[in-house]
């Protein structure tokens, strides 16, 4: 998409709640553009930047909402559309519909007996969420071209199509899940005219995207059961994929280099079992520390040969249960080390700070990659980790994450909620000889590499036509 002999047929319209731009204000006052964080940005930004595609985002920080004065931006090749709501309406929208309840439905995360809890508050948050909604459909129907393909992004935006398609019935639009999606028994958990307004908005698309069938059959299934018939909306399937040339630049970069002659010299000669995650509740990262405990007790040769390098960054700390999971994350850490370590030897290496040139270093050198999702959307790293890897390393994956689907046969299972098969699991991977880390990493690397961000982009533009 990014040269003329790819240039779609219809313009393009990105919209996601967080933007591939995020500004903050410099010393001088100034607004300093930089890219956006996220999975998102890094698959899609690069096809989009340069293009005349333009891409509405909500603002999340003050300098985006600065920004948002300004109307389209054009910075670092993209042209940006930040919207500025109102603090109190954006943070319930965000955080307690966005994060607290959609997150956890599709992830199913919710301790039943205690949460959800829909209170006053929370349908007060819904009713921010529709309006932020409608503020984005708004603005879409203002800006886009004629015919434009609309792509909209995640559990975010899924308000904004009826109301789009009354004002603006030229568009074509689609919507991308990049979670799971909850089957009928966990949308049954919210209230009945909620989960009907949620489906309805979903449907009123002319096609709904997912990474795997999995979640495309969820989606089916929740909405022939709560709405009765088929959805009107295409369904469609596509998983996103990691850019190769993007993350070759990232690995040759000097602070990688570094970062990775850090790692070596803490590792030595040991073995490096890796995870790169979002301190997330979905990424099951206390039953990976927890499998990591049981290796160590159940197979004892690993014990001092085994490092396990844990990157795990700060994620949404506005909502109090990514606080609490924290503490019990680090709290979990200290116990595994106390018991563990000796003289010479730290068990468990974890690491907070956002430092995405050390992550990528930690890719280059694993022996072996955790990713054991709960649930999730699809899990770039785990394909992230088979490009850039330097070992034939292999990655011991959840059949919960959506990668699954691609990844069979070239990854060592673990199963998410069983700590005493997964620590077998790893302590498998870890043994694997040199031959066979060869054979399955070669395998890996191929299924990593069989589909490109732009690849993903075509077929949302296909779904449009
Ligand atoms: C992850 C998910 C995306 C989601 C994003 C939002 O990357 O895979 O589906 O859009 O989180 O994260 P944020 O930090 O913007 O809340």
């Amino acid at each position: 998409m990014a040269t003329d002999e790819h240039a779609p047929a219809r313009p393009v319209v990105v919209v996601s709640n967080r933007g591939p731009i995020s500004f903050r204000v410099g010393d001088d006052g100034g607004l300093v553009a930089r890219r956006g964080a996220g999975g998102l940005v890094s698959g899609l930004g690069p096809l989009v930047a340069g293009t005349d595609a333009t891409w509405i985002a909500a603002a999340m920080s003050e300098g985006d909402r600065r920004a948002a004065d300004r109307g389209v931006v054009e910075t670092e090749g993209f042209r940006v559309r930040t919207l500025a709501f109102p603090p109190d309406t954006y943070r319930a929208a965000y955080d307690v519909v966005c994060n607290a309840t959609l997150w956890f439905l599709h992830h199913g995360l919710w301790d039943l007996a205690r949460r959800p809890r829909f209170d006053d508050r929370w349908h007060e948050a819904w009713a921010a969420y529709r309006t932020v909604n409608e503020v984005f459909a708004d603005v879409v129907a203002e800006v886009a071209p004629d015919d434009a393909a609309v792509l909209v992004q995640d559990y975010h935006l899924c308000l904004l199509a009826p109301v789009l398609r009354d004002r603006r019935p030229d568009l074509r639009l689609v919507h991308f899940s990049h979670t799971p999606f909850a089957g009928p028994d966990l949308l049954r958990v919210l209230p009945s005219a909620v989960g009907a307004e949620l489906l309805d908005g979903l449907a009123a698309h002319h096609a709904c995207g997912f990474h795997t069938p999995r979640w495309a059959r969820s989606w089916e299934a929740s909405y022939r059961e709560l709405r009765g018939g088929s959805p009107t909306a295409a369904t469609f399937v596509s998983p996103l994929a990691p850019d190769p040339d993007d993350l070759a630049t990232s690995a040759g970069s000097d602070a990688c280099r570094n970062s990775l002659d850090q790692l070596e010299e803490r590792v030595g000669d040991r073995s490096l079992l890796v995870r790169v995650d979002r301190i997330e509740l979905s990424k099951n990262l206390l039953r990976g520390f927890h499998a990591f405990d049981e290796l160590l007790r159940r197979h004892p040769r690993w014990r001092e040969r085994v490092v396990f390098g844990a990157f795990c960054y700060p994620s949404r700390e506005g909502l109090p249960e990514y606080l609490a999971y924290r503490q019990e994350v680090e709290g979990l850490v200290r116990t595994i080390n106390d018991r563990w370590r000796t003289d010479g030897w730290e068990p468990i290496l974890l690491e907070t700070a956002d430092d995405y040139p050390r992550s990528v270093a930690a890719l280059r050198r694993f022996d072996v990659l955790l990713v054991n999702p709960i649930r999730d959307g699809l899990n770039l790293v785990a394909k992230e980790g088979a490009l850039l890897n330097e070992r034939h390393g292999l990655v011991a994956l959840s059949p919960e994450a959506g990668a699954w689907f691609e990844l069979e046969g070239a990854v060592r299972r673990v199963d998410p909620y069983d700590v005493v098969q997964t620590a077998d699991a790893l302590a498998s991977a870890l043994g694997a000889t040199v031959e066979e880390r060869r054979v399955e990493a070669a395998e890996l690397r191929r299924r990593a590499r069989a589909r490109t961000p732009a690849d993903w982009l075509a077929d949302q533009l296909a779904a449009a036509d």
